[in-house]
């Protein structure tokens, strides 16, 4: 019996031991859990999108309600750059790593927390080609994609419209190292497709029928979600392919292109004055919301980052406790949509939330729900 109890001891010392490795010994207090204070590393994308911002910001602030200590790093747009500071949050003995990469290069990083036995939650985009870990929780995307198509179909009146008045259209697509732009594309042409296909709707400029059209969901596509990239291109196509037409539609993945779109229109006679074509766009950012309010954008997709950041959370504490994962308001891709755990690799528990359309009938959604910050909130007032 007094082995036995030694032997107890000795387990909880050396467990308490593994943990105070990284600086981050439990307080004991609360739930008596011994992750108390523990140190969980937040890798965030880019900085140049909004709601990347927010992310980062609701991230830490749901890990340090829940008793954990955060650190958050951007990468923007280097993925070398996220790497070292994903060995950083390893250094410093991080208990678990929250991820949105930029490219598989990632992968790499990912293999190094594998091999220290830190679980990664690959946060709203996919690590791709890596088979070192074994959750992603994000929205529906291509559901996203659906709802930009749709956008497109009531805007321009399509089930309406017949091939003898076609309405124009280009295309534009997310980062090309982002698996979420094809899903958020395929979710689109899915919509679009059939009209193409009567003859209702023209596509000026390359149309990839689909992502897997690589060649030319390339030449659609925005390098790092870049605003000055889909600009240019978009004064490009103003300026030849669509040079003799009137385009009446704009497939845009996101609102911070939607927004470098719309100016690019802007700037050429033909679209000024309220004549702007129909631009989708994603996220709900404040001035993408704003000007669809003032009529410009036509639409967004509400993505509520602070319920993806509150169920990511639980996702790491129920990991870290070593419980089952069970989410509330979330669901387990299955299915038609199950591919969206696929890392190329190996099929990792993606959590899915919903996205809801936005336009400017229900433009006060996100406001009512608290997704602006005061400035933001008193912009759109
Ligand atoms: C995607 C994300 C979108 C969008 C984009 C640009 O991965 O799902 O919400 O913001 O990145 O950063």
């Amino acid at each position: 019996m007094k082995k036995l109890s030694m032997l107890l001891a000795m387990l909880v010392a050396i467990g308490s031991l593994g943990f105070a490795k990284g600086g981050q010994q439990g307080s004991g207090s609360g739930s008596g859990s011994t992750s108390q204070g523990a140190l969980v590393g937040i890798a965030m994308p880019e900085t140049h999108v909004q709601r990347w911002q927010k992310d980062g910001a609701n991230l830490k602030a749901a890990v340090e309600k829940l008793g954990y200590r955060a650190e958050v790093a951007y990468g923007d747009a280097d993925q070398n750059r996220q790497n070292q500071q994903i060995q950083n949050f390893l250094t410093n003995g991080a208990k678990l790593l929250i991820v949105s990469n930029l490219n598989d290069g990632v992968a790499s990083a990912i293999a190094d927390a594998a091999q220290d036995k830190v679980p990664v939650i690959a946060y709203d985009r996919l690590i791709m080609n890596s088979g070192d870990y074994d959750y992603y929780i994000t929205f529906n995307n291509l559901k996203v994609g659906q709802f930009q198509g749709q956008g497109l179909e009531t805007g321009l009146k399509l089930k309406e419209a017949s091939p003898d008045a076609p309405k124009y259209i280009t295309l534009f697509a997310g980062s090309p190292t982002d698996n979420n732009a094809k899903f958020f594309f395929d979710g689109a042409m899915s919509v679009l497709n059939p009209y193409i296909k009567s003859g209702v709707l023209k596509v000026i400029g390359p149309y990839p029928e689909t992502s897997a059209d690589n060649a030319n969901f390339q030449r659609i596509a925005t390098e790092n979600w870049q605003a000055p990239v889909a600009k240019t291109r978009m004064e490009n196509l103003l300026n030849n392919d669509a040079a003799n037409v009137v385009l009446d539609g704009v497939l845009a993945p996101n609102d911070t292109l939607a927004r470098a779109i719309i100016e690019a229109c802007l700037a050429d006679a033909k679209y000024a004055d309220g004549k702007l074509p129909v631009v989708t766009g994603q996220d709900a950012e404040a001035d993408s919301v704003l000007s669809i309010k003032n009529g410009q954008q036509y639409m967004t997709v509400f993505k509520d980052t602070a319920k993806l950041a509150e169920a990511a959370v639980l996702l790491a504490d129920q990991i870290i406790k070593g419980q089952t994962p069970s989410i509330p308001g979330a669901t387990l891709a299955s299915g038609d949509i199950a591919s969206i755990g696929d890392t190329g690799k190996k099929r990792v528990k993606a959590y899915l939330l919903e996205p809801v359309i936005l336009t400017k009938d229900n433009w006060q959604l996100p406001l009512n729900a608290g997704h602006f910050t005061p400035e933001e909130a008193a912009r759109l007032k």
